[in-house]
């Protein structure tokens, strides 16, 4: 997984949307897939901002959200619909046809399930996922547990995934105990991984996603087996982690690179 860590919360969304926007330019017609909870708030806002400042166009997007609450309507306050028309979809020009959510009050959830499968394929893909993680190292709602190889499904929430939802639905009783949740597998096919972590509080969770075995009992482990997986954090998710120094030259490097700067990375230069 490429690190970057950033000094804080703030620069590190920036960080986030810049990949996001980068895409959106060079391929206006891409698919991305997109998250809720907290994590991924500023980047949002600074897409916004994007869009009515810079022209960032966002009309021909296609959208793929990773999870949603069972028994939750689009129109209740508390569900991933509603959270991404708040904070995303009605500040930007993105077709409303073209935003796709999983469907909490599904009847067949089954078949629910296979057609928003079926939909990200026949769209052609992710392009690039955006994640955020859980304290328990859970990405989209693949709790502890879930099958590294698991589809779009129902998943039952953990009861800390619960008690961290508890304060939005006020009150640990009300949180549903079902989502349907894009599977882990589901994010691997993603040609390209974005995870967000900030807070000391998640720590211990980008410790076991990044240097921890990859395991089943923390599934963002998973994305060590991605081709393309990006973790941004700021430093105080970033604490735990053993190889910050070498995490830090890797990313001197690549800006090297990415501005052409080859000889100062011994690139074309002779050595006797
Ligand atoms: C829920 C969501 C995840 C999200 C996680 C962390 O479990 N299903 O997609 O990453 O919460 O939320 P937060 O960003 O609020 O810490």
């Amino acid at each position: 997984m490429r690190v970057i860590i950033e000094a804080d919360s703030d620069s590190g969304s920036k960080r986030a949307a810049r990949f996001l926007a980068d895409l959106v330019r060079r391929k206006p017609e891409c698919v991305l897939g997109l998250a809720t909870g907290s994590t991924p708030l500023a980047a949002y806002r600074e897409l916004i901002r994007m869009h009515r400042e810079e022209g960032l166009d966002f009309s021909r997007v296609t959208t793929f959200n990773l999870d949603e609450y069972v028994g939750l309507g689009p129109t209740h306050p508390q569900s991933y619909r509603a959270f991404m028309q708040q904070n995303l979809f009605d500040h930007i020009n993105i077709r409303p046809t073209s935003t796709f959510v999983p469907d909490g009050r599904a009847l067949d959830f089954e078949l629910h399930c296979r057609q928003y499968e079926q939909r990200i394929r026949d769209s052609g893909g992710i392009d690039l996922q955006l994640l955020g993680l859980g304290s328990d190292g859970h990405i989209a709602f693949n709790e502890p547990g879930s099958s590294l190889g698991s589809r779009t499904r129902l998943k039952t929430l953990a009861s800390e995934t619960v008690r961290d939802n508890a304060r939005f639905f006020g009150g640990e009783d009300k949180v549903p105990r079902l989502a349907v949740t894009m599977g882990v597998g589901t994010i691997l096919e993603s040609r390209r991984c974005l995870l967000l972590a900030f807070g000391e509080h998640k720590a211990p969770a980008v410790r076991d996603t990044v240097e921890g075995p990859i395991t089943s009992q923390v599934t963002g482990s998973a994305l060590q087996l991605h081709r393309e997986a990006i973790g941004i954090f700021d430093s105080a998710s970033a604490s735990l982690l053993v190889r910050r120094a070498y995490y830090a030259e890797v990313e001197a490097s690549q800006q090297l690179l990415e501005r052409g700067e080859y000889r100062q990375l011994g690139i074309g230069s002779q050595s006797t």
